[in-house]
């Protein structure tokens, strides 16, 4: 496959989701790991210090550059892909197999990404913007986020936009995680039932890790 056919042909369309998917999926484990740290009842000592670490070096600097770029690359494969499917099924199926097909949150790939997507925008306007213009987006002081969170998540919306935002991403992982490694080859009637166990394994504990930590501040369980 040339680097042309990856980018417009849809199996080359469906590698780069696959691939960019995976990297996502692999911050998304340094992310809640790092958040984890506010568990720590130190006063946000350890969270911050990961945090000024990750902010303020030069390697997860370059690589949150990969980051935005797998992302860009993930959302606008899926809006491409999209539009090309309903294009060739123009006409739509005579009858809904509803979940006897497939599951909804299979079938709601895209909305549950533009969902997940909002939230991001809505996200990164709490804690990545402030921090990185505060620190002139490069190399510098940052805000106290440990803080910032308590403040954000002090207010119930937010805390339920927050938790709707990890619900949808749960969703869209549970087919996600699956497809993605399917699409790259790992899939065989033995590996079936290992992947798809991971794969809703690993959805359930991410939303649950996401979700808990807004609450947490909200309820006064980290201090
Ligand atoms: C719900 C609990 C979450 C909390 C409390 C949280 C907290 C934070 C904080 C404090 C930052 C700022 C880091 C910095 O400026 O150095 C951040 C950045 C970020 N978060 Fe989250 N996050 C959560 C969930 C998520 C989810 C579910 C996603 C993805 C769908 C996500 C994607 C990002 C991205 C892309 C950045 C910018 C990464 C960077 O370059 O540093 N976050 N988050």
């Amino acid at each position: 496959m040339t680097w042309k056919q990856m980018f417009t042909s849809s199996v080359g369309k469906k590698l780069v989701m696959s691939f960019t998917g995976i990297f996502l999926i692999l911050f998304l484990i340094v992310h809640a790991g790092l958040n984890a740290c506010i568990w720590a009842m130190d006063g946000g000592v350890m969270f911050n210090q990961g945090a000024h670490f990750m902010g303020n070096n030069v390697v997860p600097r370059i690589l949150e550059i990969g980051l935005f770029a797998g992302f860009i690359l993930h959302i606008v494969q899926a809006y491409m892909l999209t539009i090309q499917n309903r294009k060739a099924r123009s006409v739509g199926y005579a009858v809904s197999y509803g979940n006897a097909g497939s599951k909804w949150y299979s079938r709601s790939m895209a909305l549950l990404g533009t969902i997940v997507l909002l939230f991001l925008i809505i996200h990164l306007s709490h804690f990545w913007f402030p921090n990185r213009s505060h620190q002139g987006f490069l190399l510098g002081e940052e805000i106290n986020l440990f803080d910032t969170m308590k403040e954000v998540f002090s207010n119930l919306w937010v805390v339920i936009v927050y938790v709707l935002g990890c619900i949808s991403l749960g969703y869209h992982l549970a087919h996600g995680f699956q497809s993605a490694f399917k699409t790259i080859g790992v899939h065989n009637k033995r590996y079936h039932a290992m992947l798809s166990g991971i794969g809703y394994t690993f959805s359930i504990v991410i939303m649950l890790a996401f979700a808990m930590m807004p609450i947490s501040f909200y309820c006064g369980w980290v201090s």
